[in-house]
């Protein structure tokens, strides 16, 4: 991982304010988390009020237009603006989402708080370093490993039942809003492997048509790497996208039992 420095200390500073426009009737104030790894200065946080009859209805819209309109040196992560690329992920609200599906009515009272995910090393304003994260992601061996050759005249074939048994886990679209809400993934990130890698993992070892289960489950049976998960659940709330991770964690430890008995 990159060496990051932090802020100097945690105290979080006002920092500009930036007025409705003249004649907005319709406004929202939000309340963006800016800092970046460049200067010396403590984090503040930016205040731009929104006129929302000239802004779409989400959150990353408001965003996208503060950028556009308003400072251009506000920084953030977007890509497919409809919940598919996970890059918008961060903290509206006090919840870990995705911007682009996050409506800005959702959001109740007059301030929307935006913050980057928590406890990752921010690179700048609304973006995290994610490189452990994806590395994590890279030591599950996030492909099919199969020892038998294909059939050779057509694809691997799955029952509809063995089909079944990746849906709520294909979909994960790697956001790591649900890593990033785990307690235990906040003190021990760099060992244990968080809920969205674990339900990455569990998907190809129960993928009926991956010949390397055992293999999967040896790389896991460590102190760190999955048994740090406590069940608190926080990533199955937090989770834009509906899935459970918490439950997928459950399965690889209840396989990680049977295998025992
Ligand atoms: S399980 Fe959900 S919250 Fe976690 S990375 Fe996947 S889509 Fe994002
Ligand atoms: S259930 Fe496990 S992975 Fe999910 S938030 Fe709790 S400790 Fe973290
Ligand atoms: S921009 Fe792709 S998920 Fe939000």
């Amino acid at each position: 991982m990159a060496e990051f420095k932090l802020p100097s200390n945690s105290r979080i500073t006002e920092g500009k304010k930036f007025p409705a426009p003249a004649g907005a009737r319709n406004t929202k104030t939000f309340r963006v988390y800016r800092w970046k790894q460049e200067d010396d200065k403590n984090p503040q946080v930016d205040e731009y009020v929104i006129d929302l009859d000239e802004c779409g209805p989400m959150v990353l819209d408001a965003l996208i237009k503060i950028k556009n309109e308003i400072d251009p040196t506000l920084t953030f992560r977007r890509s497919c603006r409809e919940g598919i690329c996970g890059s918008c992920a961060m903290n509206i609200d006090g919840t870990n989402t995705l911007a682009c599906i996050k409506g800005i009515e959702e959001v109740k009272g007059d301030v929307v708080n935006i913050y980057p995910l928590p406890h990752m090393p921010v690179i700048r304003d609304l973006v995290p370093d994610l490189d452990n994260f994806y590395a994590q992601y890279a030591s599950i061996e996030p492909w099919m490993q199969a020892k038998t050759p294909p059939p050779p005249d057509r694809e691997r074939l799955q029952s509809r039942e063995d089909r079944a048994k990746i849906d709520g886990l294909y979909e994960c679209i790697l956001c790591a809003c649900c890593s990033t809400s785990c307690p235990s993934y906040w003190w021990n990130g760099d060992r244990y492997l968080g809920p969205a890698v674990l339900l990455q993992a569990y998907r190809w070892i129960v993928d009926s048509r991956d010949e390397n289960t055992g293999h999967r489950l040896d790389a896991l049976e460590d102190p760190f790497k999955l048994y740090r998960c406590h069940t608190i659940m926080n990533c199955t709330n937090t989770c834009p996208k509906g899935l459970n991770p918490g439950k997928a964690i459950g399965e690889i430890k209840k396989l990680m039992m049977e295998r025992k008995l």
